[in-house]
Parts: structure tokens; sequence; C-alpha cells
């Protein structure tokens, strides 16, 4: 889907279907007020004949006879402007509405909706993101593609003259993001028999190539000699070699201090000996997704040149049962040398990020952020609409709350305080990796804390946001490369 802007008379515009905001049953800006005039009023006489609700996401699409062939007319709801779920909802319902015509292209006015306190670069990015979501498909693993590409392929946004300059800077930066997105959720989607951790390293060395980034991949024996023993504990079990892969994106002054991410690659984590039951086993593919959200923010960070220094390191490993598998009760020694007492081998995920949080200390970073899908408790404390958040530092919280917010793409804090520690105490080792049921995602971060040393860190858990479950939208969500991209922006004073 190709983004454009454009400045003309919408009146005298050309296009196969115009996205067309009505906010309380009333036409919202001059570029819808024009069309309807051309039209000789046809779409307020559609609007008054009640046939459109007047709930916000409810769409009404028509045919017209003039230069624009067809219109989906689109409620905000009611009141002097729009919230900004109903802008989400309702730009998502138009698109989708947009799909169901035959048009290769489309005209966008849905930006000219007022939305609470938020201005036009976020209407448009939030638009993009949103558009480009509803346009994704996966068919890499059908024997047959869809022959018919997503319509509207190209989607022109209907400006103002004043605003077009830079309004042309934030598509481009959207339309980055949103290929960040989509490289994601392509490897989250991948099967695990395709998607191993030699496969992830393989997309990370091609990424690298084609976006002139440094890319490292250790193998067993170099995790071997760096003693991380809980990342190589979690590969026991498994046939598939474990990598660590670590790509570096150099923007800004070599002396300068790199952003860190860290994403969780567990390719597919069947619990281990301590076995996950089967139902819903199979969305244990996606426990990659911190892997390739982290992936996916370095292709939208370098396709946009940002100046900034980034480096992203991917603990990646199956976690299986096996003869060899590690088991309840044993006790490994980390890179830290701190040791571990594994008390369950599905809390694997802290084993693989403790070992990658110790890594990172090597870069000097000016902050690590780690991402994984990492807890079912925190889809219970949370559900599905904000990523869990964790940090002890207030200001680098904030940073990446507001973030999340500029790109509809949330993180909600959760503590992180002492008190918890206890939870993790091991008669046997310096820490237990489960911390019991109470506070589930809260302890498996407060493991992570004793990990992030000498640097600012939060960590998100994105166990509830990574996904979609369900027959009919099923599949990885991108998130939070918007969040992620948007963080490393604004730290390369660019956003
Ligand atoms: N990958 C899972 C977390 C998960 C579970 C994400 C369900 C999304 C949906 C993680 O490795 C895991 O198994 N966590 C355990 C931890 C427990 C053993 C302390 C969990 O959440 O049950
Ligand atoms: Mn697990
Ligand atoms: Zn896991």
């Amino acid at each position: 889907m190709q983004f454009s802007t454009t400045t003309s008379a919408p009146a005298r515009a050309r296009a196969g279907c115009a996205l067309v905001p009505v906010l309380g049953a009333k036409l919202c800006g001059d570029a819808a007020k024009a069309i309807d005039e051309a039209n000789g009023g046809r779409l307020s006489r559609l609007l008054g004949s009640g046939d459109l609700a007047k709930k916000a996401g409810s769409t009404l699409s028509t045919h017209l006879d003039g230069t624009i062939a067809r219109v989906v007319l689109a409620s905000f709801g009611e009141g002097k402007q729009a919230t900004e779920k109903a802008y989400i909802d309702t730009v998502r319902a138009a698109y989708k509405a947009a799909g169901q015509f035959a048009a290769a292209d489309a005209l966008s006015m849905l930006h000219d909706v007022a939305v609470d306190s938020r201005d036009l670069a976020w209407k448009l990015r939030v638009q993009m993101l949103t558009a480009r979501d509803v346009a994704y498909r996966f068919e890499q693993m059908k024997s047959e593609p869809e022959p018919k590409p997503p319509r509207p392929g190209r989607v022109a946004l209907a400006l103002e003259r004043a605003d077009a300059g830079a309004a042309a800077r934030e598509i481009e930066r959207a339309g980055a993001i949103a290929n960040g997105v989509d490289f994601a959720k392509d490897l989250g989607n991948l099967p695990a028999n395709v998607c191993t951790p030699t496969y992830l390293a393989d997309a990370a060395k091609k990424l690298a190539r084609e976006h002139g980034l440094k890319c490292e991949v250790l193998d067993e024996k170099q995790m071997q000699a760096l003693k991380m023993g809980a990342l190589l504990a979690v590969a026991r079990g498994s046939s598939q070699p474990p990598k660590l892969i670590v790509l570096r994106y150099q923007g800004a002054g070599a002396k300068k201090p790199p952003v860190v991410l860290v994403g969780k690659g567990v390719t597919f984590d069947s619990g281990g000996i301590s076995l996950k039951p089967a139902p819903e086993m199979d969305e244990m593919k996606f426990d990659m997704c911190g892997a390739a959200s982290v992936l996916g923010t370095m292709r939208a960070v370098a396709e946009m040149k940002a100046k900034v220094n980034l480096v992203v390191v991917v603990p990646s490993t199956e976690n299986m049962p096996g003869g060899r598998a590690t088991k309840p009760g044993d006790v490994v020694t980390t890179m830290s040398g701190k040791t571990v007492e594994i008390l369950n081998t599905d809390a694997e995920g802290r084993l693989i990020l403790c070992d990658a949080l110790e890594y990172a200390r090597r870069f000097s970073p000016a902050a690590v952020v780690d991402v994984a899908t990492l807890t079912g408790a925190c889809v219970i404390a949370l559900g599905h609409h904000h990523s869990g958040l964790f940090s002890p530092d207030d200001a680098l919280a904030d940073e990446l709350q507001a973030a999340g917010r500029d790109v509809a793409d949330t993180c909600w804090r959760m503590p992180l305080d002492e008190a918890y520690q206890e939870q993790l105490k091991s008669p046997f080792a310096d820490v237990a990796n489960i911390g019991g049921r109470p506070a589930g995602s809260v302890t498996a971060a407060c493991f992570l804390a004793r990990f992030a040393r000498d640097y600012d860190w939060a960590h998100l858990d994105i166990a509830g946001t990574a996904w979609r479950s369900g027959v009919n939208n099923k599949g990885s969500s991108g998130r939070p490369v918007p969040l992620l991209t948007r963080f490393v922006l604004a730290r390369a004073g660019g956003a």
C-alpha cells in the first residue's frame, strides 16, 4: 500500500474511492463538503437518511457518478471531536470497507476529524499504520497465494497546502515503521519448523546486507566461552542449535552510547520438561515475537537513517523436552556469575534474557530495553491492549509510555519494587527462576532486574500484545515495533 499527499481541489480529484469522515451525522472538513457539493448534495442526503449509525466505527459505502467513483462514509461518533480510540477504530473500519470495493486507489480525508489533543502528524501516522495493518497478508505458506492484491493499493492523503511539507516527512517515517511491522509480522507468523534460531540469524544477516548494518552471530561454542550457562541450559533439549544474534546500526558519532534492544527469540516454547498442556500450544511459535520486534525496529530505524546508534541483541533457541534437557531443580551458572535454580523449565524466557542482558553491558549503553513474550500472567493483568512496562527508572518509563501513545502502541507501567524479590528466594542457588503464582509478571521482571546492571533499563512484557488469537484474525501484530521505533527516534532528537 503506497501513500502520497495531494493538495488539489477535492471536488476535481479523481479516485476509485473516497474515505470521508462523519461526526455526529455531519460531514467533517472542507474537502468532504466540496465533494458533497460536486455530487449535488448526495452525501448529506445519505446522512439525512439515518442509514449511517452514529456509533464510532460505523461505515456506509456507496457508488457515485463523478470523478470519484465510490465513497466510504465513516462515523467517528458524536460530540465535537473524536477520542483517540474512536479515531483508530473508525480508520480501521473505513479501510476495511474500502477493501471490499474493487477500487485500486483511494483519496482519504479521514484525518480532517478533530481528535482530542492530537495533531495532524499523529492522525496521519496512526492512519497509515492502521491501514497497513488492515492490508497485511501472510501467504508464504499457502500453495496458491490469493491472486488479487489487497485494495486500495494506493492512498492519497488530502491536505491543505500549508501542511503538505511536514506531512510528507511524517508519511516517509510512518512508511518505514509499517515496513518494520510487516517484517516482524512475517517472522512471527512463520511456523516453528521454518523459523528456527538459524533462520532468525539468517534473516538478521540478510537485513544487515540490505541496510548496511554490522551483524555477528554467536554459536554454541562461543556461548560456552562466554559462560552463558542459562541460555545454554534452555537450548539443551533441542536439536536446533541456539544463536545469539547481534546487529549494529551506526547513525551517530562512533562515541555516542547506543540504545540496546534485547528481544526474546524462543522459536518454539513447548515448556521443556515442565511441558505445556496441548491446547493452544501451537501459539508458542510466537514466542520469538520479542526478537521479531527488535529486528523490525532495526529495519525501520535503518530505513529512516535516524541519527542514533542502535544495537539489537537476540538470544534465540527452542525450548524442548528431551534426554539431555534441563530438569526442574537443576542449578546453572549464568554469564554474570550468579547461580539460578531452574524450578520450572517453562520459565525459560528470563533465563535466555539474563545472559543477553549481561552481554549488553559491553556496549556501554545509553539505555537497554528488553522485549519478551514473557508471562501468561501479564495477559491476565493487562489483557491485549497494553504491553506491560517495568522499569526502576521513571524518566525512561515516561519516555516509553509517551512513545507508545504517539503511535497507538501503548504500554502500561507495572510495579517492580524490592518487596517482590523475596518470592525468588532459593535454598540452593542465588535465585530461583519462578516466584509462585502471585504477581507472576512482576516477579519475572524482578528476576531480570537482578541482571540489568550498570545501565538504565526497562522491560516490556508483550505476551498479550504480540499476536492475536482466534481463526479469523490470528497472527502476529508486529507490536511493539511502532513504540520502539518512536522511542529510538525520540532519542535521536527526531520525533
Ligand atoms: N512464553 C511463555 C509466556 C506466555 C504464555 C506468553 C502464554 C503468551 C501466552 C513463557 O515462556 C512461559 O511459559 N511463562 C510461564 C512462566 C511460569 C512457568 C512461571 C507462564 O506464564 O506460565
Ligand atoms: Mn515458557
Ligand atoms: Zn516462553
